[in-house]
């Protein structure tokens, strides 16, 4: 049986533990991310406790209901849900805070009771946003203070408890001061307990560290059900919302915010992000539809390839990986007998977005040879289909669904691999084509 408050070091980086005092973690090489933690016994205690276990037949799954905002529902994988936790992690000044008072707002008005606690902003800043945002509503009740125990203990038929941040929360069940990792641990450990035990949906905000990982213990992410992560530029308006856990739901959807003088907006035709409509054909520019989760976004692709006096010519890519540029190019090399040895090339993707799905292979594979070979693509054409080691254009997912976006935005021709399926919707005129070689000779 473990001692009464045994002390332990462990790392917040990286989780290391160690039974001794170290300055500089041995695992991650961090200085100072070592810090000293009390074991208490509790742990042994509950586990005396008996335990029966549950069927499982009859058993409900738990309810979903709607933040009231599409874009985070769609995220969740469908909705809030019952008892589940999740936090929300971005850097300072993304919009954490105006985002969950929103869903605040959102939910008092539907007729919930909501308690909002806030361990950053006293009560007036967070009432003068609320009613910047239009959360100023009978059922949302604030709690400003960074005492947790305090806040769980008015907590009592709320629907939604929201935790703003879990870092500047301090619980007297442990001793240190507010975001150390002790604490950080104790503060979600309890709200869990609390949302798990009475069916309380709890949204907990984490702040994020400069690697962009949620700041605090690395167990923080384990014991929640969900982690979303609040992103953007910080020139741009823009913020994209994405899940990397979800115990309820997929982790491949996106949402799209705008931030404007009233809070956040979905943003009402995504597509328009990371395109730039244009009537004008320009060499290098090619447009293809990718699948963010179950949603089409139109994405242009840019390159530019360009002479070079060096030996070694310089390759960079924004928004895929600089792998698959050098890949693209082999391929067109060796199938297209178009030789790039001698120019730099430069590709990026517009809007910031990241290619994850290999649909967009062939249109960047087009946009290298349309800027190397210096002819323009036509502007109302896209092309759809993933690029294979011997030039074969490999059919994508979802074609129907994307070429239906892509007249829907007034794209006239779409080339797509001569594997897809027969029946494509009649929207666009239809270019099927075998390989790499085909697709030049078609529209290059
Ligand atoms: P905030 O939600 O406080 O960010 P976080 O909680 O992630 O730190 O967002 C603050 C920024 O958003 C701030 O720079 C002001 C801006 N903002 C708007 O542009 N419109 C609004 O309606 C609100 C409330 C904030
Ligand atoms: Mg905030």
């Amino acid at each position: 049986m473990a001692k009464k408050n045994e002390v332990r070091y462990s790392c917040y980086q990286c989780g290391y533990v160690s039974l001794s005092p170290v300055g500089r973690c041995p695992k991650c090489g961090e200085w100072g991310s070592v810090e000293q933690e009390l074991i208490s016994s509790s742990a042994q205690s509950e586990r005396a406790r008996p335990m029966s276990p549950q069927k499982v037949l009859g058993l409900k799954p738990p309810r979903r209901f709607s933040s009231g905002i599409g874009e985070l529902d769609r995220v969740l994988g469908g909705g809030m849900v019952e008892g589940g936790v999740v936090l929300l992690g971005g850097q300072p000044g993304i919009g954490k805070s105006t985002l969950l008072l929103q869903v605040c707002g959102n939910l008092a008005r539907s007729g919930s009771k909501v308690l909002y606690v806030s361990g950053e902003e006293s009560a007036s800043q967070v009432a003068l946003r609320s009613s910047r945002l239009g959360a100023d509503v009978e059922g949302l009740e604030i709690f400003c203070h960074s005492d947790v125990d305090g806040a769980l203990e008015v907590l009592s038929d709320h629907g939604v408890l929201v935790v703003d941040s879990v870092q500047a929360m301090k619980t007297g069940e442990e001793s240190g001061w507010p975001g150390t990792p002790t604490q950080v641990r104790a503060v979600a450990q309890r709200c869990i307990d609390v949302a798990k035990s009475r069916g309380i949906p709890t949204v907990l905000v984490g702040h994020i560290t400069k690697e962009g990982r949620i700041a605090g213990p690395m167990l923080l992410e384990h014991m929640v059900d969900t982690v979303l992560l609040f992103s953007g530029e910080e020139s741009s308006a823009y913020r994209v919302l994405r899940a990397t856990k979800n115990r309820y739901g997929g982790t491949d959807e996106v949402g799209l915010f705008q931030m404007e003088g009233r809070g956040l907006k979905a943003v009402e035709d995504p597509s328009g992000l990371y395109w730039n409509r244009g009537d004008e054909s320009v060499p290098g520019v090619a447009v293809t539809v990718v699948m963010e989760g179950s949603r089409p976004l139109v994405a242009e692709v840019q390159a530019l390839a360009a002479t070079t006096v060096f030996p070694y010519p310089k390759r960079t890519a924004r928004g895929f990986s600089l792998n698959k540029l050098h890949l693209l190019l082999a391929v067109i090399q060796k199938r297209c007998g178009l030789s790039t040895s001698g120019l730099d090339v430069y590709a990026n993707v517009a809007g910031g977005l990241d290619l994850r799905d290999p649909g967009a292979d062939l249109a960047l594979a087009m946009a290298l040879v349309s800027s190397a070979s210096d002819r323009a693509l036509p502007s109302d054409c896209c092309l759809l289909g993933e690029v294979g080691l011997v030039g074969e254009i490999r059919p994508v997912g979802r074609t129907p669904q994307r070429l239906k976006e892509a007249a829907r935005l007034g794209f006239k021709t779409a080339v797509v691999s001569a594997r897809e399926g027969e029946e494509l919707p009649p929207d666009v005129k239809v270019i099927r084509v075998r390989s790499l070689a085909e697709a030049v000779a078609s529209v290059g």
